[in-house]
């Protein structure tokens, strides 16, 4: 065996794709967290965490079991209620990730005779909840109505569209006005993962979906905590029907240790932040001055109008030595190869924040121009 696992990490090292973990570094300038606000590093927020801690002294360390045994909280359900209604939601569970909460979702829902029907670029954990279910599947080419529509044509069962609102990888925003209308043509229901857009999109940077006022239109939508909101943990939102069915089927939500208080006690507070807009303008506004110069450094740029901005350098010798020289020049900016995103396809993943300057920004541009 150990001469097989060897085989397999020389065919990376090779290939320039060894996975290695690395401490961050905070003496860097941070242009890969997911931290888009902040609030990970807030100390006002914090504060006000601590604040929420103390109201709650006999809170255990951690919860004991799976909210189905020991680990459930009236907290945790009104928190529930109160994310749900924040989205103009009938109901909302939380799960432990949003790796969790996708593939315990797409694995339940969908039955042998149904169909899923996924972007070509969905992230690795509705891939691997599409892969658990006995659904059939189907790919449509990325963000294209007219592949989804001859998918859709062809599909039987209940039929699930699934989609992100924001794409983990090149940034860019699904046309989620379209993809709902072929949805109600050819009732299917639409899932769509809002990781990357809680925090950055939409009033009070609560959504694409609420911004387009199609929170009603979709089957199930999943906003992440560890993103935008700094913290951990994830939660799908709809119907009560949906809910109940998930406490029933979902595995990653029945089979693992709750979240312990703090988490929720933290998820409730960042969630009360986002109400205070100052970060989500600050991050819109480095966004929009990220876009309105980016051109002028390199035509690389995959479209983008949310904090991730990715520049495609092909091959992954080249795209993993340019991180490297950015990151001899001070900016922690990671290289995505392949096999994480196709080949021919690795780039630069540059992930704007609040807390970033205009500065660093242009120093950041006119780093790349000089290495390229
Ligand atoms: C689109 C998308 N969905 C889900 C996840 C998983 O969320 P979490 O990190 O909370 O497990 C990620 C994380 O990278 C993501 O990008």
């Amino acid at each position: 065996m150990d001469s097989f696992l060897k085989d397999k990490l020389a065919q990376r090292i090779q290939n320039n794709s060894l996975r290695v973990l690395k401490n961050s570094n905070p003496l860097l300038i941070d242009f890969s967290s997911n931290d888009y606000l902040g609030f990970a590093r807030n100390a006002d927020l914090k504060a006000k965490i601590d604040e929420e801690l103390k109201k709650y002294p006999d809170y255990l360390l951690g919860a004991t079991g799976s909210r189905l045994l020991s680990g459930n909280l009236a907290y945790a359900e009104d928190l529930e209620n109160e994310i749900a209604k924040t989205h103009h939601a009938e109901a909302g569970l939380i799960f432990n990730s949003g790796y969790d909460a996708n593939v315990g979702l797409l694995s339940s829902v969908a039955q042998r005779n149904d169909t899923l029907i996924c972007d070509e670029l969905l992230h690795a954990s509705l891939i691997d909840g599409a892969r658990l279910s006995n659904a059939n599947r189907y790919v449509f080419k990325h963000n294209d109505l007219n592949s989804l529509s001859e998918k859709l044509k062809n599909a039987k069962g209940n039929i699930f569209i699934v989609t992100e609102s924001v794409f983990s990888m090149d940034g860019d925003i699904a046309p989620l006005k379209e993809i709902s209308a072929l949805a109600e043509k050819f009732k299917a229901h639409l899932i769509v993962d809002e990781a990357h857009a809680l925090g950055v999109i939409g009033y009070d940077g609560l959504g694409f979906l609420q911004q387009l006022g199609l929170e009603k239109e979709v089957f199930a939508r999943i906003h992440t905590f560890g993103k935008a909101l700094g913290c951990h943990g994830a939660i799908i939102l709809g119907s009560e029907v949906l809910r109940s069915y998930l406490i029933n089927f979902a595995r990653s939500f029945i089979y693992t240790t709750a979240l312990p208080f703090h988490s929720l006690a933290t998820i409730k507070t960042t969630y009360q932040s986002l109400k205070n807009g100052f970060n989500i303008q600050k991050l819109q506004s480095n966004i929009s001055f990220f876009n309105s110069i980016k051109n002028n450094f390199s035509d690389k740029f995959i479209e983008s109008e949310s904090a991730i901005q990715s520049l495609i350098i092909t091959g992954n010798e080249k795209c993993k030595s340019f991180s490297d020289n950015l990151l001899s020049n001070g900016f922690d900016v990671k290289a995505i190869l392949s096999p994480t995103v196709a080949e021919g396809k690795e780039r630069l993943r540059i992930c704007l924040h609040a807390f970033n300057t205009k500065n660093e920004i242009e120093q950041l541009l006119n780093t790349i121009k000089k290495l390229r």
